[in-house]
């Protein structure tokens, strides 16, 4: 809970808005899949979206949902030892939690003392383990669970890095528990491209049966209340003109939005009013508009070509939504030899088509973005 004085909103990847607005058929769908059982589809269900539009926090409730029906999260933390930070740390902690783990360790009889010299001699000894791996070590859980009624939710945040043999070590794993019919659910969010390249993979099979949740920009009235909702905790609501001026700046985007909210309200703050007023956003707008360009544009366009960079520049420069065949004009090229380039920038989620003939950019302020590019 954060004090009223503080600022509310929280343009920070990853970090839970104090507000989280929409997204209301995910979270019933997936509350519905742990209630319901095997067989739900929704209990393997793969997240994608741009940058800043909120995976991790759909992932993080999802996780709370879990707990409130009672059920174990293991996070897996994608990297080079993920497996075995599961098998070795994740899962022996949630064992060593659970209220109804039997004792790690067993009383032993281990000798008799001589007559006369005392009793029978006990200590403590641990029963030595067979080997694990991340399937045997998950039905060992399972098996302590299962009486319970206690389901076990995986989820894994930035999959498209994953290395595939974890995947496929994972995928085995929640497949057989599938068999033995366990009450385990799996949830991944990554980046598009990453999430399509690695569908691709001979070890991903099981992931090409998850539900598909790509998750689209928040609508106008949800950013609304967001807004409204998120400055009421507060000492600063925003006013109606506010949040007009700020749903239309934010165009739907969950860290933009956090964004203009965040430096709205500061600008609110330093300025000795009381109220977050429109004018205090279009004073937002210019900073607003540089950080979602340092913190979403530049990366995302990291591994752009110097062709698709071209192609990017000249979208910038002639406004949006463009004309393909102007930006070939613009190019010195002709429509059909930029035909390839097109559909690598579609791929690569940077634009999008919105009629025939026509492209524009993926995420707002792309444009913006790109002409304060030294070139
Ligand atoms: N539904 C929502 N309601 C309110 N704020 C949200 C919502 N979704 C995301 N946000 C906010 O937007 C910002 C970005 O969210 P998040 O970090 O989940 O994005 P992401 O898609 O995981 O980005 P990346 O691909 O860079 O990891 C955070 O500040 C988060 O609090
Ligand atoms: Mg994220």
């Amino acid at each position: 809970m954060t004090s009223p004085a503080r600022n509310p909103f929280h343009p920070t990847f990853g970090r839970s808005p104090a507000v989280f607005a929409g997204r209301d058929a995910e979270l019933s769908a997936f509350e519905l899949a742990l209630a319901e059982g095997p067989g739900n589809p929704w209990r393997t269900a793969l997240i994608s979206g741009a940058r800043g539009i909120g995976k991790t926090v759909l992932l993080n409730e999802f996780e709370a949902i879990a707990k409130a029906q009672g059920w174990i999260v293991l996070r897996a933390h994608v990297g080079p030892e993920m497996i075995t930070e599961l098998t070795d740390i994740t899962i022996p902690r949630v064992v060593r939690d659970l209220d109804f783990a039997p004792s790690a360790t067993q009383r032993h009889i281990t000798g008799v003392t001589l007559p006369g010299l005392g009793g029978v001699r006990t200590e403590v000894t641990t029963t030595p383990e067979p080997g694990r791996n991340l399937l045997t070590s998950l039905q060992d859980l399972w098996s302590l669970c299962a009486p319970h009624g206690v389901g076990l939710l995986i989820t894994a945040d930035e999959i498209q890095s994953a290395e595939p043999n974890h995947l496929r070590e994972l995928g085995h794993a929640i497949q057989e528990l599938n068999r033995d019919d366990a009450d385990i659910a799996f949830v991944a969010a990554g980046l598009p491209t990453g999430v399509e390249d690695l569908l691709q993979m001979d070890s991903t099979t099981f992931l090409r049966r998850a539900e598909r949740v790509q998750l689209a920009p928040l609508s106008d009235e949800t950013v609304a209340q967001l807004f409204r909702d998120t400055a009421a905790l507060s000492t600063f609501p925003m006013d109606s003109g506010a949040i007009a001026a700020a749903v239309e700046l934010g165009r739907g985007y969950p860290y933009l939005i956090q964004t203009i909210g965040s430096i709205t309200w500061a600008k609110t703050k330093l300025a000795g009013t009381e109220v977050m007023t429109a004018d205090r956003v279009a004073e937002a707008s210019p900073e607003a508009i540089r950080r979602i360009g340092t913190q979403v544009h530049a990366p995302a366009l990291r591994t752009a070509t110097p062709a698709q960079m071209d192609f990017l520049w000249a979208m910038a420069q002639r406004g949006t939504p463009a004309a393909t065949a102007d930006i070939a004009g613009a190019l010195g090229k002709k429509p059909s030899s930029i035909s390839q380039l097109r559909h690598d920038l579609l791929y690569a989620e940077l634009i999008t088509a919105p009629a025939h003939g026509k492209v524009d950019f993926y995420l707002p302020y792309m444009g913006e973005y790109l002409l304060t590019l030294q070139r």
